[in-house]
């Protein structure tokens, strides 16, 4: 058996994975969570260890890290809150498993970024997913970014907002929705990652995974809503007003959706490669994922 130690094992990514890791026979994971309050939500199994860790306590990161063969590292953020930062969650909790990685003598690391990562980023959820990617890449591990777009599936924060959107018999979308995206689902993203732990070979390598379908993400709730027999309308908020809003409601919050999230949600996203067939994917077709959502 494969032995696995998965940071932020109770983020959506990390629930989907270890419900696979239970139902199989070929890995064995350390499950690390930040809070002992959140271990019971977690898939129960012979297979599964769970038990906190900090990323300020280097070595006890180290301890917790010793005879796994692979850290897959999903702990991370895209909205901000007064106590977790991009800086803190994004870059220091990936240097913090790096470090931790090496002196347990893991060698290999599974890193999930985003489409878009770019170290000299204007935005700094992008900026901060690159400078993570560039801690790994200069680490001397053996390892492999994989760089996803909006996930769907149970628990993610994508499938929850685009169902709501779906249930509504007005979807009042940021521009109209007007901007394309490939959501991936997130059983083709464990599957994926799954497979690099199974086996790597020597070097770092960034691979873009997303979903098959290109689709506006006006379509998208369109589309959803149809498949609940809702006759949507679609309406549209400024983004420059939106983005006033966000500006003002995350100052006085300390955090939440700010103009930088915005701007993360309405780009149009840009795949260079679909790394689906090198990561050993075969992807889901959209309508079975908006299907399986829909069912939960
Ligand atoms: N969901 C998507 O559509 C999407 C798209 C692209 C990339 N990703 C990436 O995929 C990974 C998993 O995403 P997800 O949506 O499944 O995550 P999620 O459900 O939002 O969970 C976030 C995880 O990050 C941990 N975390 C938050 N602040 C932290 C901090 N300061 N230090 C260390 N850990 C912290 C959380 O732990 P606590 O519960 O203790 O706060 C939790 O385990 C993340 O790296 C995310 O950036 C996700």
């Amino acid at each position: 058996m494969k032995r696995i130690a998965i940071t932020g094992a109770n983020s959506s990514v990390g629930k989907n994975l270890l419900t696979r890791i239970a139902q199989g026979t070929d890995f064995e994971a350390l499950a690390g969570v930040r809070s002992e309050s959140v271990i019971p939500s977690l898939p129960d199994s012979d297979h599964i260890t769970a038990r906190t860790i900090s990323y300020d306590a280097i070595e006890e990161l180290t301890e917790a890290f010793q005879g796994y063969q692979v850290v897959v590292h999903l702990a991370g953020i895209l909205i901000e809150n007064r106590y977790s930062r991009y800086q803190s969650a994004n870059v220091d909790a990936t240097a913090a498993v790096i470090k931790a990685a090496k002196q347990a003598g893991v060698n290999e690391l599974v890193f999930i970024s985003v489409v878009g990562a770019d170290r000299h980023s204007a935005n700094p959820y992008f900026r901060s997913k690159g400078e993570a990617e560039a801690l790994i890449e200069e680490s001397g591990l053996t390892a492999r970014i994989i760089r996803t777009p909006l996930l769907l599936g149970p628990d993610t924060a994508g499938a929850r907002s685009v169902l709501w959107s779906a249930s509504q018999p007005k979807a009042k979308l940021l521009g109209g929705g007007n901007y394309t995206m490939n959501p991936l689902d997130v059983d083709d993203l464990s599957r994926a990652v799954l497979n690099c732990c199974r086996a790597m070979q020597a070097g770092t390598r960034t691979l873009e995974l997303v979903g098959p379908e290109g689709i506006l993400y006006r379509d998208l709730i369109t589309r959803l809503a149809a498949m609940r027999g809702n006759d949507i309308t679609i309406a549209s908020v400024p983004i420059w007003s939106a983005k006033l809003g966000a500006a003002i409601g995350s100052r006085i919050k300390g955090g939440g959706i700010t103009p930088a999230v915005i701007d993360v949600i309405t780009t149009d996203e840009t795949v260079t490669h679909n790394s689906a067939e090198e990561l050993g994917v075969t992807l889901t077709p959209l309508q079975k994922t908006l299907e399986k959502i829909l069912e939960q």
